[in-house]
């Protein structure tokens, strides 16, 4: 039974005995060992978190489910957040199951449709901004400083806290931290959260070493990678379609601090590492997702050296929150035939005994 993250990490988190323990089962999300792509990459210890497993199917859960529970202790009456969708969807469902309004507000036309049609589902209060994240950012932040609404971005410090659990359980499940970490940045939220989470079980002795943060953006959304934000960012990534990330700085720091680095991936290597996860490894992620093993591919190919080292690719967000992309995206396309015998076996499908 999944206990969720706020009792499983409790010593770890800001819960006091005045904090609900809320769970829609988040955490305890697999750890899988690559089985094809690591033999090719010259990496026989690949590991790949799947965060899609996660209740509304994205890493958002787990800092969402403390943001409720300390909104909850602070009688909040309605939380508010942006998204590029995942953050909507996980706001959307916790505000379904504790009885607390949610309000997201979407950039129109830019969120893939599975997310979409949670936030609706769940019953949130969905606002479509004519404009991208980062206006509707501002827009969250400026409402929720002026009105009693709880803000529930990753600007909010309980998200980062619950967002360090996975970090937690990379090395509860290696027994040790790995040596590179791949991540996806898109508001940098999540890779200054794994960073933290893994500062801290080596502060705790439960591990010894530190991994080295390796995050990517998307080339048309690759603010941190230029120097400068992007005004109009743009990325078959919808997730990380991100111009002016609020966790910049955070991200430079762990970059910084664990020798890691962050680069940009093109769309087309996107893609690649999207099929290639769905196809070889039988992992559908979202594209979004995919940026982190993208970004493993190419320092490979620029010749990063993995023997013998523990790699970890996070893996954000399930495909099935994008399935126009999916769709439209695969290769293997499906093949029509009349329902007959002669019609079947005239493909070729195969031989006789
Ligand atoms: N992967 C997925 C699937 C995401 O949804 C996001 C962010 C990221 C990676 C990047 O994480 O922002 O912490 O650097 N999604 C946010 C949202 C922005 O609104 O759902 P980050």
């Amino acid at each position: 039974m999944g206990v969720g993250v706020l009792r499983r990490y409790k010593d770890f988190l800001p819960v006091t005995d005045a904090t609900p323990q809320l769970t829609l089962g988040e955490g305890e999300t697999p750890l899988v060992r690559s089985n094809r792509l690591g033999k090719e990459l010259g990496c026989d210890q690949l590991y790949f978190k799947l965060e899609g497993c996660n209740p509304t199917g994205s890493f958002k859960d787990r800092g969402m489910v403390v943001a409720f529970a300390k909104a909850l202790e602070a009688n909040s009456r309605a939380v508010m957040c942006a998204s590029t969708g995942n953050t909507s969807a996980s706001a959307a469902a916790y505000g379904a199951y504790c009885d607390l309004p949610a309000i997201v507000l979407i950039p129109k036309g830019e969120v893939a449709m599975g997310k979409l049609a949670q936030a609706m589902s769940y019953g949130a209060t969905i606002i479509m901004v004519n404009g991208n994240f980062d206006v509707a950012l501002e827009l969250v932040r400026d409402f929720t400083f002026k009105h009693e609404v709880t803000l529930v971005n990753s600007v909010n410090p309980d998200r980062i806290e619950g967002q360090k659990t996975a970090a937690f359980e990379v090395v509860d499940d290696l027994g040790e931290a790995p040596d590179f970490l791949f991540i996806p940045v898109g508001n940098a939220g999540n890779i200054v959260a794994y960073w933290k989470g893994f500062k801290e079980y080596k502060a705790a002795g439960l591990s010894h070493k530190l991994p080295r943060m390796m995050g990517f953006q998307a080339e048309g959304a690759a603010p941190i990678v230029n120097g400068a934000p992007v005004s109009n960012p743009q990325t078959i990534a919808s997730a990380i379609r991100i111009g002016n990330p609020a966790s910049w700085q955070g991200a430079l720091d762990a970059r910084d601090a664990s020798g890691g680095v962050i680069d940009s991936v093109s769309d087309d290597e996107i893609l690649d590492a999207y099929r290639l996860m769905a196809s070889k490894e039988g992992i559908f992620c979202e594209p979004a997702s995919a940026a982190s093993v993208a970004g493993l591919i190419k320092l490979r190919k620029a010749g990063l050296d993995l023997a013998g080292r523990r790699v970890v690719c996070i893996i954000t967000g399930n495909g099935l929150k994008d399935p126009d992309l999916a769709v439209t995206s695969a290769v293997n396309q499906p093949i029509e035939v009349e329902p007959t015998m002669e019609a079947l076996e005239s493909i070729g499908l195969a031989k006789p005994p």
